[in-house]
């Protein structure tokens, strides 16, 4: 079970990487556009977080207010590249700077908490 746990972890850290990963290339090419990656990688966070957030195996401590931060700023992404993504569609354009970000700097902050508190 503990094996089991690592790898969900593992998974939810992937998921970090794959949405961060694909926002720094965008910002590196200068495009800052959010792209289907950035969702992939934050569905991935979701569906391994909310695993990880049951207590298991039996007796492990888990740190609910951190998680509850965590799941706040994941919706608050979620809405942001929803909105992002379907501006893009509608007008060819990517999303204005601020929006863009603020996506980076919102999953830049959900890894510092997970890791620093
Ligand atoms: C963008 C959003 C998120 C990021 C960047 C993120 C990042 C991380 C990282 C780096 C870890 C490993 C370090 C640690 O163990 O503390 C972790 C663990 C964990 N995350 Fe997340 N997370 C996110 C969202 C979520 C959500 C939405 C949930 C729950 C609904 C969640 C629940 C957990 C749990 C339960 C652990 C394991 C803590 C433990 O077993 O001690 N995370 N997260």
């Amino acid at each position: 079970m503990e094996v089991l746990r690592s790898v969900v972890i593992l998974l939810h850290i992937v998921g970090f990487a794959v949405t961060f990963g694909a926002w720094v290339a965008e910002a590196a090419a200068a495009r800052l556009r959010t792209t289907r990656l950035m969702d992939y990688g934050l569905l991935l966070s979701l569906l391994t977080g909310l695993a990880l957030a049951a207590p298991w195996p039996a007796g492990i401590a888990l740190n609910y207010p951190k998680i509850g931060i965590k799941m706040a700023i994941l919706i608050v992404l979620g809405g942001l590249l929803g909105m992002g993504n379907a501006r893009q569609r509608r007008t060819g354009h990517a999303v204005p700077r601020p929006m863009f970000y603020a996506v980076g700097a919102l999953a830049f902050t959900a890894a510092a908490v997970a890791v620093v508190w």
